[in-house]
């Protein structure tokens, strides 16, 4: 086989995220008298919240302290963590569930290389809390995507090389990431674009074709 791991990005890989991010930016956004979208919010995946924060300050018109920054940031993550309580095992796929399974019978270790430091939460709600081999995310990293860290800590962590790790990413910055890193990567959703991914992938399915061979 070409790989003997995938490394999974949580947030649009696994299950969908976006419109909870989407919300509870979206208030802090309206708390602060700053514009926010859905364009604006597509700019924000893969990306650490503080550099999200960042980027819907652009459009502020004062210029927060740290402190502030800090709290705000918070905020917005009380928030999102409200909104998580929603998702259960219905949030996951049969498609992905099936996939996932698939790839483990056919002898492929399974980690997760997410910015998120909620992966755990998430993973737990829609009901995969002991499912991955190893789990790399936002708590355990320094540097957020496209920086490779996240992905070579996960390879790391499965106790394979990097070059034996196929990464899975829906974000642009997943997909330099896991070029970064120097692995293969297969792009979903929007990362389906990206000229640097080595696969580009119509459905999650598809990673049976790419990654048994
Ligand atoms: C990524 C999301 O997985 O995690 C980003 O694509 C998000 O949108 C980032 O900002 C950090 O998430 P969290 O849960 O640590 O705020
Ligand atoms: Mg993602």
């Amino acid at each position: 086989m070409k790989y003997r791991g995938i490394i999974f990005d949580l947030d649009g890989v696994i299950c969908s995220t976006d419109h909870y991010h989407y919300l509870a930016w979206k208030k802090l956004a309206d708390k602060l008298g700053i514009y926010f979208d859905e364009t604006i919010n597509n700019r924000l995946r893969g990306v650490s919240r503080m550099a999200s924060l960042e980027i819907i300050l652009e459009r502020c018109d004062r210029t927060l302290t740290e402190e502030e920054k800090l709290a705000a940031a918070e905020e917005k993550n009380n928030t999102y963590r409200e909104l998580l309580k929603e998702m259960s095992e219905a949030d996951l796929a049969p498609e992905v569930k099936e996939t996932l399974d698939a790839l483990r019978a056919g002898g492929l270790l399974l980690g997760i290389g997410s910015s998120s430091k909620n992966t755990k939460f998430i993973l737990s709600q829609i009901g995969l809390g002991d499912y991955f081999d190893a789990i790399s995310d936002g708590t355990n990293i320094t540097r957020s995507k496209p920086d490779p860290e996240v992905f070579l800590k996960g390879a790391e962590y499965l106790g394979l090389p990097a070059a034996d790790c196929l990464v899975v990413e829906d974000a642009e910055a997943g997909i330099q990431a896991a070029a970064a890193a120097g692995m293969d990567s297969a792009g979903i959703g929007e990362a389906a674009k990206s000229s640097l991914a080595t696969y580009q992938l119509t459905t999650f399915r598809d990673l049976l074709k790419v990654s048994l061979q």
